[in-house]
This record gives structure tokens, sequence and C-alpha cells, in this order.
């Protein structure tokens, strides 16, 4: 069953929200017999979707709110001209990749309901449960050549500091290269990946995860202690899509501020970093090393004055601990 029919399917239903409809009459308008039907119904019923039958009807109760974004338009200049909305995936940015390939335009963004593989930074996983959060990637393809992956990463964690800023008046900041905290605690994680051919970077792809609705007891017990959403800070539910628009947004003029000055997103998301000048305890590939986190270089590289004395410049590495 593929997945555009199962979303023409549940496109078909949400026309008809709470109304109820003959079951002869979905298989005229879908132009399908009872068999297919039933699997339609068996697949959205899987993914939690409240999809309610008698012998000769159905009827929908609700849907992800996630899927009304493929009917949004977003007046944007490129980030999010196209939205393409998926139940349950994988992984967001595997499908994007495979999208840019085929070559998919710029700007557009593949969103999920939930991802079964989400990726993180280094090999580990990202927890993306249905009804909880924003998992989504975006395709760039940046016209110069001197911009590269991180810088992707720079202006993503700025967009979602400033939407969680100007949304919910929340103190969000970076850690140190791509995570977004509040409080001390993640709740957002980026991972920009790009192809480069011979001619140079061809796309990258920006895959951001937003814990947004989830409880402290929905997390893994490994996650508990690091790991925070919006719903735990604020103590509300959050409309996902109303973050999501604003974010398309800030993403979107970020984007635009890279091409032109990219030294003002650097300035930005310099000053949302709290380490400066805080004593580090850094991971990197498996060997920890402290020191003084005396500055970032315009790429977002950690310039760390070692306890040996000597500076050393570092494009990844985990923060481990601040003292
Ligand atoms: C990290 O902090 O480790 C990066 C997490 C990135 C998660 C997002 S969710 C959407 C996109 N699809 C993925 O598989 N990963 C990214």
């Amino acid at each position: 069953m593929s997945p555009e029919r199962k979303v023409k399917f549940l496109n078909y239903l949400q026309e008809h929200l709470s109304e109820k409809i003959s079951k002869k009459v979905i298989e005229t308008d879908l132009q399908i017999n009872r068999d297919t039907l039933n699997q339609l119904i068996h697949s959205l019923k899987n993914y939690g979707i409240k999809v309610n039958e008698s012998d000769t009807h159905i009827w929908l109760e609700g849907y992800p709110e996630i899927f009304s974004l493929a009917d949004i338009v977003m007046h944007t200049k490129t980030v999010a001209r196209k939205i393409i909305p998926f139940f349950d995936v994988l992984s967001t940015n595997d499908i994007a990749m495979r999208l840019a390939i085929q070559g998919e335009e710029e700007g557009t963004v593949v969103i999920a309901e939930r991802q079964r593989q989400g990726r993180g930074k280094g090999r580990s996983s990202w927890f993306s449960p249905s009804d909880s959060g924003l998992w989504f990637s975006i395709i760039f393809r940046p016209p110069v050549n001197t911009i590269s992956v991180e810088k992707f990463t720079l202006l993503s964690a700025v967009s979602v500091v400033e939407s969680v800023k100007q949304l919910f008046e929340l103190d969000a900041k970076i850690k140190w290269p791509n995570d977004v905290m509040i409080n001390g605690k993640k709740f957002c994680g980026i991972l920009s990946e790009g192809k480069i051919s011979m001619s140079g970077l061809e796309f990258i792809v920006v895959g951001i995860g937003i814990n947004v609705n989830l409880a402290k007891d929905e997390f893994p017990v490994e996650l508990n202690e690091h790991a925070t959403s919006l719903e735990i800070e604020l103590n509300r539910k959050v409309n996902r899509v109303n973050l999501f628009s604003n974010l398309m947004f800030n993403l979107d003029n970020q984007y635009e501020l890279l091409k032109d000055s990219p030294l003002e997103v650097y300035k930005k998301w310099r000053s949302y970093s709290d380490i400066i000048g805080k004593k580090i305890e850094l991971s990197v590939s498996g060997n920890s090393i402290t020191g003084i986190a005396s500055d970032f270089d315009e790429n977002g590289y950690l310039i760390l004055h070692k306890d040996s004395g000597v500076l050393e410049k570092f494009m990844i590495g985990t923060i481990k601990k601040v003292f």
C-alpha cells in the first residue's frame, strides 16, 4: 500500500470530518474495492488515527495536526514552500536526502508524525514518538560554495532559539555544537548532512527534532535526566502547527541573512551560546579533554584553552560537563 494512497484516503476522510460516510460511496469516489478499503482503514488505525466504522459507514473523529501542514501555504521566500507530511517513517533525513538526490527543489520540508529510526549525531538514535514532536528535514541548495554544512546548523539553532523566545518567552540556549537547551536540558537536536560533488556542495539536508508535547514519564529512562520538552517547561500542551509555522519563517529569514551576511548569523548564534569563559569537559572520539571554552570561530568550531595551556580548535565533540 503506497503512502500516497493512504494520504489520499486520509484527505478524503478529513474533508468529511465527523460525518458518517457510506463505504459504498467511498469505494466509488476513490475507485477502490472493499478489500483495499479495509486495508486502508486498518493502516490508518495502526497509526493511531481515530477511524470509526460500522458495517456500512466510516467516520473520522480527529487526525494528527501534522497533516494539516500539507495544506498550509507558507509565504516564505524559500523554506517550506512545499511540505511533505508522512505518518510513519524510518527517518525524515533519509527521505529528504533521497528526494534531494532525485532533484527535489530547495526549501522542501519532509515532516513525519513519527520516526522509527530517527537519527541523532554520531551513531545515536533520536526518540521520535507520534503526537509529541516536530520531526522534520529541510532541503537547502545554497548558491555559494563557501556556505558550509556547519553554517546550517548554526542558522537552525538560532531559529529554534528565536521561535521559543518569541512564542513562549522561554530562555533557550545553545549547547555547542547543535543542542538547544532550556534550563540545562535538551529539547531540540539538529543533524545537518550534505552531499558534495566535484563541483562543490550540491545540497544540504537539515534535520531538526523538537520535543514538544512529551511528559516527563514519556521519555525513555536513559533520556530522563538530560531531556526536556516544551510541555514540561511550560506546563501545558503546545500547538505544533503554530510552532512549526513560526519556525519556518525564522529559518527562512536566517537563511536570507546567511546568504547576505553570514557573520550576522554567527554573531547571534554566539550570543545564544552560554559556555564561553566556562571550564568544560569535552569528549572527543572517546578521549576526555578539559579546559576553558575560550570562544567559537565563525564556523562554530570551539576554541578550547586546554588545561595544558595549549589552544586547540574542535569541529566536533560532546560537552560532558560544565564546571
Ligand atoms: C542530535 O542532537 O543528536 C540530532 C538529532 C536530530 C533529530 C532529527 S528529527 C528529524 C530528523 N530526522 C532524523 O532522523 N534526525 C533528525
